[in-house]
């Protein structure tokens, strides 16, 4: 059917004919907020490139996990930040870390809201990657005995979803295991399956202190350039028994959301990450673009993309936007 015959306008005219034949939406029972959790007392420190994202401590950390709760998300993300750094990221897996701590405290004030934990070394190393290091490169097999830990012992402080995003071979296999023999087969793993190694993560590790302190991560992290390397990624962790997977970057990485859709049934996230929000911010507040219009324009391409679950530091402002 040609014009004149056919005319997309008829079905434009109005908002409500729109809506009617709209094919996605954003709804806030699609968003997750991460958050971080800091070591220390009456904290609330702006992270300096992302306004409105706070390293808060525990009091005001539960506070604004009640806050999220109240907006209607139904899910955040937990990182933490500790006091002490070592070689082998002891903090990360100490049963009353930083991390662990919160995750009792917000499931005691809050028990509904879905606590997913972040499970990584880099915010816990004093070198600052995401695993243990030996003549100066990530040794794979012996961080998946401290990533297994890690998972354990958020899953044992009462976290629901726990959310390894190391890029270790083989880190959802010793994980599910790991759970497993605790008893916790029924807690769910996100995978930060198709995680490249992006330029895009730069605020976040002003908010995590998390920077590596040599090098890079690109002989873990994905290179930004491979599309089947993605296919194959994911495969493998649905294969170790990841319950969801996810693609992080969002905005640059529509292609491979687009791709992993089409091939698979398993619930899919992405990773709406830190320096998406910040460019977006920034442009905001010189007046180059309308802010509003372009976080919940973002939010929208996700979902048709083929998202189901949408991490993303706006969430607490989309939810503000989708309730009026
Ligand atoms: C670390 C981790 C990173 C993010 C989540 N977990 C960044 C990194 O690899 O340094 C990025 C989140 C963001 O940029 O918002 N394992
Ligand atoms: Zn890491």
């Amino acid at each position: 059917m040609y014009f004149p015959a056919y005319r997309g306008r008829r079905l434009r005219k109005t908002e409500k004919l729109r809506s009617l034949v709209r094919e996605t939406s954003v709804s806030v029972n699609d968003l997750v907020y991460p958050m971080f959790v800091i070591e220390g007392k009456n904290i609330k420190n702006e992270v300096k490139s992302m306004p409105g994202v706070f390293q808060l401590s525990l009091e005001n950390f539960v506070k604004e996990a009640q806050d999220v709760y109240a907006l209607g998300i139904p899910a955040i993300l937990i990182f933490g930040i500790p006091k002490k750094k070592d070689e082998v990221g002891s903090e990360a897996y100490n049963p009353n870390g930083i991390v662990q701590q919160a995750v009792r405290k917000v499931k005691a004030a809050c028990p509904d809201l879905i606590v997913i934990t972040d499970v990584c070394l880099c915010e816990f190393t004093s070198h600052g990657h995401c695993g243990i290091i030996a003549d100066g490169d990530v040794v794979n097999d012996d961080t998946l005995e401290l990533l297994a830990e890690e998972a354990v012992s958020h899953a044992a402080a009462g976290a629901d979803i726990v959310a390894p995003s190391d890029m270790m071979d083989g880190r959802v296999l010793a994980i599910r295991a790991a759970l497993d023999e605790e008893g916790f087969y029924d807690i769910p793993i996100m995978s930060y399956a198709a995680k490249y190694a992006s330029a895009y993560y730069g605020p976040f590790r002003d908010a995590a202190e998390s920077a590596p302190t040599f090098g890079d991560r690109r002989s873990y992290q994905m290179d930004p350039a491979n599309t089947r390397e993605a296919m194959r990624e994911v495969a493998l962790d649905i294969e170790e028994g990841a319950d969801i997977v996810m693609v992080k970057p969002g905005l640059p990485y529509l292609d491979i959301l687009a791709n992993l859709r089409a091939e698979y049934d398993l619930p899919l996230a992405v990773y709406n990450v830190s320096g998406e929000y910040s460019m977006v911010k920034a442009a905001a507040k010189l007046g180059y673009i309308d802010g509003e219009r372009v976080m919940m324009e973002t939010l929208l391409s996700f979902k048709r993309a083929g998202a189901d679950i949408i991490i993303t530091y706006f969430a607490k402002e989309a939810a503000k936007v989708l309730r009026r």
